[in-house]
């Protein structure tokens, strides 16, 4: 054996063995988990490959007595309510992880998504929040008509085709075109039935990316430089910049008021990299994380006939009762439907759109979370897969999807709301919640309203990929209209 890989031999069992000692020494040793996850970070970059995160960390948490899994000697997962409420939740001292530093090229400044500074973050936030407020959504009801209307046209197309489409997709071209028109007033994917500018594309990109490199974050800058350079990514970023220069130019004009309309108001307190970054932010954190909602509300409604058919009752009335506005349902006839309200809660539980457990590093001093110390600068989270079906939040019909359970003011519901988290809680918690609301409910609905979906599952049901945030596979849908 040569020398040199006798000295590789002898450097790869001295660090095995300060690995091995390493592990006998920590307080957490006995927190089960897979066996390579005690030494080394590979298990988890390795599960963070194959698109079943949500899935195999949920399958943890079954086999492991305890909500506490390892996932690395640095990272755990917590299937608990309770300490999701502590690590989250309004004066918390937890900070994001390195995990999100992949989700932004290592040059380019923190978006909102990415800053991981607690204190400089609370103040770019502010900056932001206006465009996002439950007041302030209402007025990107033109922009979404817009899309919506355009949506509704190509399914009647298909229904009088009498042929079959993937909702998935279409639904997808919905949520872009939406968010892009909110935010910048363009985007014609549906009308173009393609990915224009590579925009969706970007998106899948970066959180792929962002989820498997973000295990690894000291190597992003490296793997980020080895890449080769992305077009699409390219594409649509040179496409926003450009739009937001027109616009602020005075050169384009949107028939109805966007995000950046009101970011340009406040010139004094945002520059235009703000705008730009705030752009970004709500394009990535504001497209398939609605798109996704959407389908799988459709989904659950076409598995649970009698759940729609109660819907369909509420929706017909109410439009019977107020009428349309512009040939759509509008957001204030939407969102007084409590029926409907309790199924996007209901189907949001059951299947949530994130993925992974948001990773925040334990604080100065570190913390005891489920009954463990862990000491400061170790990752934590809880996976909304890893809770969703737990008797202990939700009853002991956890399993079943009932809309029911959110109605009323009794304790029951009053539980379930304390335990509702799907748009995160906190101060990191999701900024564009209310948008995603007033889009959901828009569109679930009218599209309940004007169609019957007839889904086709291969398997009985639906498939998820995962890289941070679910997504279905195909789905074959039949559409019928239920009125001319
Ligand atoms: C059903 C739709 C949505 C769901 C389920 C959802 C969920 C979430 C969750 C759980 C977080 C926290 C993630 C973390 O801590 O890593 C988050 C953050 C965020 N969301 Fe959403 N979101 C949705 C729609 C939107 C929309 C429409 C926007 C558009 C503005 C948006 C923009 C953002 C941004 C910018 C953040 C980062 C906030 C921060 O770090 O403080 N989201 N979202």
């Amino acid at each position: 054996m040569s020398p040199r890989i006798q000295l590789l031999l002898a450097l790869a069992f001295a660090f095995c063995i300060k690995r091995i000692i390493s592990h006998l020494l920590d307080p957490l040793r006995l927190v089960p988990g897979p066996f390579l996850a005690r030494f080394s970070r590979l298990w988890y970059l390795f599960s963070s490959l194959n698109g079943r995160g949500h899935e195999t960390i949920s399958k943890l948490h079954e086999k492991y007595v305890g909500p506490v899994v390892r996932l690395s000697p640095a990272d755990y997962s917590i299937a608990d309510l309770d300490v999701a409420k502590q690590i989250y939740g309004p004066r918390t001292a937890y900070e994001k992880s390195s995990w999100y530093s992949a989700f932004r090229s290592p040059e380019k400044e923190y978006t909102i998504f990415t800053d991981q500074n607690n204190k400089h973050y609370s103040q770019v936030r502010r900056k932001y929040a206006n465009a996002f407020s439950l007041s302030n959504v209402t007025q990107y009801e033109g922009s979404l008509n817009k899309c919506l209307g355009l949506l509704c046209q190509r399914f009647t197309e298909i229904a009088n085709e009498k042929s079959e489409c993937d909702l998935s997709q279409w639904c997808r071209f919905f949520a872009f075109d939406s968010i892009c028109q909110m935010s910048i007033g363009d985007l014609k994917v549906m009308e173009l039935g393609q990915d224009q500018h590579g925009i969706i594309s970007m998106a899948q990109t970066s959180t792929v990316y962002g989820n498997v490199v973000g295990r690894i974050p000291e190597w992003h800058h490296w793997i980020w430089k080895l890449l080769p350079a992305d077009k699409s990514e390219k594409g649509a970023i040179a496409w926003i910049r450009e739009t937001m220069a027109k616009k602020s130019r005075g050169e384009y004009n949107s028939a109805t008021t966007t995000f950046t309309d009101v970011w340009l108001q406040q010139e004094e307190k945002m520059s235009r990299e703000d705008i730009f970054l705030g752009i970004a932010a709500s394009v990535g954190g504001g497209s398939d994380t609605s798109y996704v909602t959407i389908v799988n509300i459709i989904y659950l409604l076409g598995k649970h006939p009698e759940v729609l058919e109660k819907l369909q009752v509420d929706i017909d009335e109410a439009v019977k009762r107020e009428g349309l506005r512009e040939g759509l349902i509008s957001y204030e006839t939407a969102r007084r439907l409590p029926y409907l309200q309790a199924v996007i809660k209901e189907s949001m539980r059951i299947i949530p759109v994130v993925a992974v457990q948001p990773p925040r590093f334990v604080p100065k001093g570190g913390d005891t979370l489920a009954g463990h110390y862990f000491r400061e600068g170790l990752t934590v989270g809880v996976n909304p897969w890893s809770t969703r079906m737990n008797a202990k939040y939700f009853g002991d019909d956890a399993h079943i999807f009932r809309p029911e359970r959110w109605l009323g003011e009794g304790e029951e519901v009053k539980r379930n709301e304390y335990y509702h988290m799907p748009f995160s809680i906190g101060p990191r918690s999701c900024i564009g919640r209310h948008l995603a609301i007033f889009e959901i409910t828009k569109a679930i609905a009218q599209l309940v309203y004007l169609f019957s979906f007839h889904v086709t599952v291969p398997e009985g049901e639906l498939r998820y990929r995962s890289y941070s945030l679910v997504q279905p596979d195909v789905l074959r849908c039949r559409i019928e209209l239920r009125r001319q």
